[in-house]
């Protein structure tokens, strides 16, 4: 069961003039999530926003001993919410909601974790990078956004023991394009009999692009879809992804409780 709580900012660090991780006591909330789920968020009191948001889940915030105390999200700026969430101040309080949704299944050890991110889709990979680091499992974080400012946490990926793969759309980091191109290349330069598997977060061109070049390569693939959300848990259908079923017919999911992560091949993507 989710918990909805009155969740105070403990901090807020911008890390530019759009992006920023905001700190919520939540412990509730941090000591059931698991990577790659989500919260909703309503960042005013009054009607505007009406709504909660989704965010995934950043980071579990734990005290000394190892207790959950809370969780970050990692938040771009684009419309009302996002907004405030980004002038948040320690003190306030939101309404969160949470952990929602389906979580990555995580892999063991010899099979590979690759994660493939664009943008502020990095935000589900640390808490998973982190939970497959500790059961040994060999992490590899593909990571793309348009410029080098954009990249955010590289040093945590690393401490984490996690080899990364960056590229910007303007090259001022990494390989210049789109971080579908070095994953395609490292796919089909790797041993079949090696086992690989793939997740995904980012733009729905870039998920899509994924669960292709997965297909091609027959790896198995899991994408964290964002749809637009209004409740968070079943009852707007506001977000609802084709799918198909064993039975070879398409149906629509809501992926707010079947997702947000989704395998890959099962999606019917336009
Ligand atoms: C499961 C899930 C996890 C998410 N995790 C994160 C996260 O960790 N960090 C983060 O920054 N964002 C995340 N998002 C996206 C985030 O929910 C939206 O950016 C947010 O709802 C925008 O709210 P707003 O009030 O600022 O913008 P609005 O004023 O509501 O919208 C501004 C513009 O953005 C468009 N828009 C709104 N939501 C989405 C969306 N989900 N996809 C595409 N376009 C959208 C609107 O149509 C509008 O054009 C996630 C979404 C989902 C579904
Ligand atoms: S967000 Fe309401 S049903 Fe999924």
């Amino acid at each position: 069961m989710p918990f909805d709580v009155a969740a105070e900012v403990i901090a807020n660090r911008p890390l530019s003039s759009d992006f920023n991780v905001l700190a919520l006591a939540a412990p509730a909330i941090a000591g059931l999530a698991a990577p790659g789920q989500f919260v909703m968020v309503k960042p005013g009191a009054g009607l505007d926003p009406l709504l909660r948001r989704p965010f995934s889940i950043f980071e579990v915030l734990r005290d000394a001993g190892g207790a959950p105390t809370g969780i970050t999200i990692l938040s771009r700026r684009i419309g009302t919410s996002t907004s405030l969430i980004y002038d948040a101040r320690p003190g306030q309080h939101l309404a969160c909601l949470g952990p929602l949704g389906r979580p990555f299944t995580r892999v063991d050890t010899p099979t590979e974790a690759w994660m493939v991110a664009g943008g502020v889709g990095l935000a589900p990979f640390a808490t998973l990078a982190e939970s497959l680091r500790t059961r040994g499992v060999r992490c590899t974080l593909f990571y793309g956004a348009r410029r080098a400012a954009e990249l955010f946490f590289l040093d945590v990926f690393r401490a984490l023991g996690v080899e990364l793969v960056l590229t910007t759309e303007d090259g001022s980091l990494g390989e210049p394009g789109l971080i579908i191109a070095p994953l395609d290349r490292r796919l089909a330069a790797r041993a079949p009999s090696s086992s690989v598997m793939i997740y995904a977060c980012g733009p729905e061109g870039m998920l899509a692009a994924t669960a292709r070049i997965a297909a091609a390569h027959g790896r198995p693939c899991e994408v964290s879809v964002e749809r637009i959300m209004a409740c968070g848990l079943g009852g707007c259908y506001s977000c609802v992804v084709p799918m198909r079923g064993a039975d070879g017919q398409a149906h629509h999911v809501r992926s707010c409780l079947a997702g947000p992560v989704l395998a890959a091949d099962q999606i019917v993507w336009d």
